[in-house]
């Protein structure tokens, strides 16, 4: 019995491709035709291609199915063994310009060594046309990140959302996905009650003069001790709620005066961070909010609870329910979010809701996720995707605050930053060297560089602790070093005065050829680029293209102690210029600038 598999197409001449071709993703294709054919009758086998380890002998990749098959084999009582197996399927593989060679090891794996002229073939490409993403089928994707909540601090917590946030949507975007950036900020909270009563009492013509509430911490901080203090401030707290939320005019007005404020703090952050993000409130989905309660009261899915009416996730009402109305008639944080995600798909047209919060609101999410499934408001074929990420703790280990125990200022945290890596620079002697203006490109490059890379390198998933000391460090894997490492790539050819027009001339006749064992290494990790960009864009954790950018720049520091690309005489002369190398160390500083713009960091020619 054949099963009427679908041939993915093979590529079947290099000269065909281009730079952005996805090695790994070609060849689960070879392996698939090679098992379809190899075991017709086996249903779904399973097609596993990994990266080999660090021993050349393993070559590249490594296809693992052969044990998996067997097993099924067995099921189906047909006597095999995965050594057997692997050379089935060994003997069906269908010839491919990317494989060099398969080779048969141990108990049944299938080592596959890439072809070197197909290696070059696309590192030219990649020299002569940039570094380009590979082909994705094209989505429309939410990204709601940051999020921080008006006239409340915005803490390391957002920051870390902010980060996250913004480089995921780089990754999207470079892809060429339609992503919609979005800042779903808390500005319809309860706590505008207090803030706009506290307002009409210190700033009775707020209407026609802006208050100085520069200091809206201080200020949200005397309305709230009004608030816990004074029964009749807390009365007619509750009270300008209502009328705010009525849209009563003066209300409005004072609601985005203080909305004002606070986003203009927001922005300071973003600019300096060079975020781009559009900003939609909670308070946007007001209207929306009714409408989607009314849906869900119609479709039966509201149940009443002590004054209260929930949604539960299913029928078996586990776990927790949804909040949509308050006892008091008011709507919540879960009606927020039930409208949003409800806009996103009917008004947005998403096909992948990405939201990125602290992991201690993964329970929420995917109860939103649950409920608009139940709902119908979410289809099958739409993602929604829960980017998590641990706390930021300080060196001692604890929750991240000042020496005085207050919490941290985001700017003052930028402008510690900035401090500290003008003292590196200078402890470096870079002053002296450098242009102010050169200066201080590197000092803001370093600063905010290293305060991304340090929250990107890691597993989002787990906690960290915040360190200048660590991220500022030269050595290992931090920001500081790769820009270095970038910066020394990018003075090779200049210190040889090659432009860029006579390499490209230079590539146009010869191409690039890895003759050099350090060379083919480092082209090989090269290779990889759209690999790695695919599977981040998938599984959105970003620390596998900071390891991937430091296996880069390991990789060229080999290449570069062992191949020279400049060879002088006595006298400092240059008297023979490896051209090949040359390129070689262009396409490395792509790739390395590719994958630094999308951890939104930004680079320098000096420093
Ligand atoms: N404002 C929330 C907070 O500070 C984050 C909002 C996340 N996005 C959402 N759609 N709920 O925790």
């Amino acid at each position: 019995k054949k099963t009427n598999l679908k041939r993915p197409n093979l590529i079947t001449d290099f000269k065909s491709v281009e730079g952005n071709v996805c090695v790994i993703d070609e060849l689960k294709n070879v392996f698939e035709v090679a098992i379809a054919s190899a075991y017709p009758y086996l249903e779904k086998p399973p097609v596993a291609i990994t990266l080999s380890g660090n021993n050349p002998k393993f070559g590249d990749y490594q296809c693992n199915s052969a044990m998996g098959i067997s097993q099924l084999l067995k099921a189906k009582n047909i006597k095999s063994n995965p050594r057997e197996v692997a050379n089935n399927i060994l003997n069906k593989a269908p010839t491919s310009p990317l494989i060099e060679r398969i080779e048969v090891a141990g108990a049944g794996f299938l080592n596959i060594f890439v072809n070197k002229a197909f290696t070059e073939h696309v590192l030219n490409s990649i020299l002569r046309f940039g570094v380009k993403p590979p082909p994705v089928k094209k989505e429309r994707v939410i990204v709601d990140f940051s999020s921080p909540n008006i006239a409340k601090e915005m803490h390391v917590g957002h920051l870390r959302s902010t980060i996250i946030g913004d480089s995921i949507c780089r990754v999207l975007e470079f892809l060429d996905y339609d992503v919609l950036r979005i800042n779903h900020l808390g500005d319809w909270g309860t706590q505008f009650g207090m803030l706009i009563a506290h307002l009409q009492d210190k700033f009775p013509n707020f209407k026609t003069h802006s208050p100085p509430i520069s200091d809206l911490q201080a200020f949200y901080k005397e309305s709230k001790k009004r608030f816990d203090e004074d029964e009749e401030f807390k009365k007619r707290a509750y009270a300008c709620v209502v009328k705010l939320q009525s849209h009563e005019s003066d209300y409005i007005t004072a609601w985005k005066l203080i909305c004002e404020v606070s986003r203009q703090e927001f922005q300071k952050i973003y600019d300096r961070l060079d975020i781009k993000i559009i900003d939609r409130g909670e308070s946007f989905y007001h209207d929306r909010m009714h409408v989607v309660v009314k849906l869900l009261k119609e479709k039966g899915f509201l149940e009443e609870d002590e004054g209260r009416l929930i949604m539960w996730a299913d029928e078996k009402r586990e776990g927790i329910p949804l909040t949509v109305v308050k006892s008091d008639g008011g709507y919540t944080y879960d009606t927020s979010d039930m409208a949003a995600i409800r806009q996103r798909v009917e008004e947005e047209k998403g096909d992948r809701f990405i939201y990125v919060t602290d992991a201690g609101q993964q329970t929420h999410f995917v109860l939103i996720d649950a409920c608009a499934r139940r709902a119908g408001i979410l289809k099958d074929d739409q993602k929604v995707e829960f980017v998590g990420f641990g706390v930021v703790l300080g060196e001692d280990k604890k929750k991240f605050k000042t020496r005085s125990g207050d919490t941290i200022k985001l700017i003052d945290l930028l402008d510690e930053g900035l401090k500290r890596s003008l003292d590196k620079l200078v402890e470096k002697g870079r002053d002296k060297v450098l242009t102010p203006e050169e200066l201080k490109q590197a000092q803001e490059a370093v600063a905010y560089g290293c305060i991304k890379y340090a929250d990107l390198s890691h597993n989002r998933v787990n906690d960290y602790v915040f360190s200048f000391d660590k991220m500022l460090d030269d050595k290992g894997n931090t920001a500081v070093y790769l820009l270095y490492a970038l910066t020394r790539i990018r003075s090779i050819a200049r210190t040889a005065q090659v432009s860029l027009e006579q390499l490209l001339a230079e590539a146009k006749k010869t191409g690039l050829k890895f003759n050099h064992e350090s060379e083919w290494k480092l082209a090989k990790v090269l290779l990889r680029f759209p690999e790695i960009i695919l599977k981040v864009s998938k599984d959105l954790y970003l620390h596998s293209l900071c390891e991937y950018l430091y296996e880069i720049s390991s990789a060229f520091t080999e290449f570069y102690d062992k191949c020279y690309c400049v060879e002088k005489d006595k006298e400092g002369k240059i008297v023979n210029i490896i051209y090949e190398r040359l390129m070689l160390c262009e396409v490395t500083a792509r790739i390395m600038e590719k994958a630094l713009e999308i951890l939104g960091i930004k680079t320098v020619s000096k420093m």
